[in-house]
């Protein structure tokens, strides 16, 4: 039996737009598994970037609740939601925007203000995670010197340096080219092994196919939910035909 790291009951987001309600969350029940590299995939505008946001306590829900570890998040108050923030969850979301007065080793560091981890054993992560990215020439430079892919990959070497429980990202690979995909992707995989939940949003196939869950959603709501734990023994070429016929079959 797996743990349920997150669970959302009956949620609901909504946003009024030219005084129009645009229900975006449609009475949602989902629970997420401790562990697992969840994906979710589902067409543009379907809600899957809203729904993380919502999942990771970075927007406020309309209606229902969220439960991280047991606790209900949407009745926290800001300081405490911001301490589990911080100390448990990580974050790659779209357009996600660096500090623009630090440069790439003081963005990678600043989550780390406060923290009780030793200072040296800081200082070799990011050291790891810059070289795992390709980053390591660039560490002095601001991020108006850098290329939307190289922004990214710092975002995402920002999110891991506290080792997360969770990892949210949101279209990871979207700005990056297919090698450097790769390796974001790979890095995941790694962490996913070494314990940590990923909750990934992502249109790739190739990159759907890291997961071990795929949910699709459409239109505010769960139209399918593949466990792919079953198909562990099933070939590459295998795995990626069952994925893709799920897709096809939800019009993606
Ligand atoms: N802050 C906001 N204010 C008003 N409407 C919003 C807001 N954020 C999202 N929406 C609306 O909610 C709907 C879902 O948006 P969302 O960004 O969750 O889609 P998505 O599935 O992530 O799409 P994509 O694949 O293009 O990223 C859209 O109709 C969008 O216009
Ligand atoms: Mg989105």
């Amino acid at each position: 039996m797996k743990n349920i790291i997150i669970k959302t009951e009956l949620l609901c987001k909504s946003f009024i737009s030219d005084g129009e309600v645009n229900n975006v969350i449609k009475n949602m029940d989902l629970e997420i598994y401790e562990g697992d590299f969840t994906v979710i995939m589902g067409s543009s505008g379907s809600g899957k970037s809203t729904l993380l946001y919502n999942l990771s306590g970075m927007d406020s829900v309309t209606t229902g609740k969220v439960f991280f570890d047991g606790d209900d998040i949407t009745r926290m108050k800001e300081k405490e939601m911001a301490k589990l923030r911080k100390d448990k969850l990580g974050f790659v979301f779209q357009g996600i925007n660096l500090i623009p007065n630090l440069n790439v080793y003081e963005n990678i560091l600043s989550p780390t203000y406060k923290t009780k981890t030793d200072r040296s054993e800081i200082e070799k992560k990011i050291d790891i995670l810059l070289e795992k990215m390709e980053l390591t020439s660039q560490r002095k430079k601001f991020p108006n010197q850098m290329s939307g892919g190289q922004k990214q990959k710092v975002a995402i070497c920002r999110a891991l340096i506290n080792s997360p429980k969770v990892l949210f990202a949101d279209e990871p690979t979207g700005s990056l080219n297919s090698s450097q995909g790769q390796s974001v992707l790979d890095t995941f995989t790694n962490i996913n092994k070494e314990g940590q939940s990923v909750v990934m949003v992502t249109h790739d196939l190739k990159a759907a196919l890291r997961g071990n869950r795929i949910i699709y959603i459409k239109d505010g709501r769960i139209d399918g939910d593949l466990n792919l734990d079953e198909y562990d023994e099933k070939s590459v070429l295998q795995r990626e035909e069952i994925v893709y016929k799920f897709l096809k079959e939800r019009g993606w």
